[in-house]
């Protein structure tokens, strides 16, 4: 087990440090009602609701994320809510937004633990914001399961430290197979973003097994979260005529990257992970320059598997026919691997719930069979899209 200086034995000093930090906060922005507040630790005793906290991205440059995933959650919980609950108990859903900033997700974990006592939290989509909010869940012994960040180091920050999707490894080793056998690339270019910890980990994920394999990476160039012009770097990256260029980075810069590409005549392939994922990389990078670009991710709505449609379906219904992306699947993954722990552990309080939740085996969740291992990962297979004629576009399908 992960031993960090955030086990949940130094809980008492921190919590009583939270609180006293917290003293004066006003209310949050919930979904539910307050008048349940105290509900969070009991596992009978209370027959209150039980208080989950959400954390996501719901405004910024990375809203995209944060209402898909969010979305998702609401969903899996009004399924749950509706078929009576768990444990004989609804569950209340809290929300709060990071605005796609740093430095809110600490204190919003912090808030939601003190404040409202949830028994579990949900989120970040993004690695370096729930790198900011895992200690805080950690030392608290709170179980934060995320559904979507892939950098390893988001699960190494201690053992309450969850995540349902697969890592930046496995994404990183499938881009330079991809890139090697698909593509048939042997010089590819590296564009980065310095300020994501997803970006800075998926370079390297990408770079070590691609030159393992007997690949080049002919130029690495940088850019930094909420830049708007790339020229610089692309002009740098057209003069060594690279085969292929990687840009693992989120979609707000990668739909501007492939656009001005494209614009300095730029046309060999370019991909990335699935940080591309959101329908607003069309919009930014228009149909036509994103021909010939790829991107791995969770999942496809255009899989056969019945379990993927009805998820489909009932989205759809939910939210004015709207497709789930990736992050949507995610999201609602990750509350259905928390309501079936907490089923499990017949309770809600922390340790049991963690160790609940460390124990899922095997589960159906819509991007695939999910089991937690021993560093709290799942490992599932991805799917390659690109897009064609406006829309994404399945490629094929990569097993770990
Ligand atoms: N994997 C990304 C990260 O760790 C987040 C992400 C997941 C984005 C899924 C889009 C879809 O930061």
């Amino acid at each position: 087990m992960n031993r960090s200086p955030f086990h949940p034995s130094t809980f008492g000093s921190l919590f009583a440090a939270v609180c006293l930090s917290l003293a004066g906060c006003k209310p949050a922005d919930t979904g539910g009602t307050s008048k349940d507040a105290g509900s969070g630790t009991g596992s009978g005793a209370n027959p209150g609701k039980i208080r989950v906290g959400e954390y996501a991205s719901l405004t910024g440059s990375e809203a995209a994320f944060g209402q898909s995933s969010h979305k998702g959650t609401q969903l899996a919980f009004e399924e749950i809510n509706k078929s009576g609950g768990v444990l004989g108990r609804q569950i209340e859903h809290l929300v709060e937004d990071t605005q796609s900033k740093q430095g809110e997700s600490a204190t919003i974990s912090k808030k939601f633990i003190s404040r409202d006592k949830i028994v579990a939290l949900l989120g970040e989509v993004a690695s370096g914001r729930s790198l900011e909010a895992a200690p805080t869940c950690q030392a608290a012994g709170i179980p934060m399961i995320s559904p979507s960040s892939t950098n390893p180091k988001v699960t190494e920050m201690g053992d309450y430290i969850f995540r349902v999707c697969f890592t930046d490894p496995f994404q990183g080793r499938l881009l330079s197979e991809f890139a090697r056998k698909t593509l048939k690339a042997q010089r590819v270019a590296i564009l980065s973003d310095t300020a994501s910890a997803y970006s800075v980990g998926l370079a390297k994920f990408f770079k070590d097994p691609f030159m393992a394999g007997g690949g080049q990476i002919v130029l690495e160039q940088k850019y930094s979260s909420k830049d708007k012009d790339f020229k610089a770097q692309l002009t740098a990256i057209k003069a060594v005529n690279p085969d292929a260029i990687c840009v693992p980075g989120y979609y707000t810069e990668a739909g501007l990257i492939v656009a001005q590409a494209r614009q300095l005549g730029i046309l060999v392939p370019i991909f990335g992970g699935d940080g591309w994922e959101a329908p607003q990389l069309i919009e930014i990078a228009g149909g036509k320059a994103l021909e010939n670009t790829y991107y791995s991710t969770h999942y496809s709505s255009e899989n056969s598997d019945p379990l993927v449609q009805a998820f489909v379906a009932a989205f759809k219904a939910r939210f004015n026919g709207e497709t789930p992306d990736a992050m949507a699947a995610l999201g609602y993954d990750s509350a259905k691997v928390l309501i079936d722990a907490i089923k499990r552990a017949g309770s809600t309080e922390g340790p049991k719930l963690r160790d609940a939740i460390a124990a899922t085996k095997d589960f159906p969740c819509i991007t695939g069979r999910t089991t937690l291992d021993a560093s709290r990962n799942a490992s599932k297979a991805a799917v390659i899209l690109t897009v064609k004629d406006n829309k994404f576009k399945y490629v094929e399908t990569v097993s770990p």
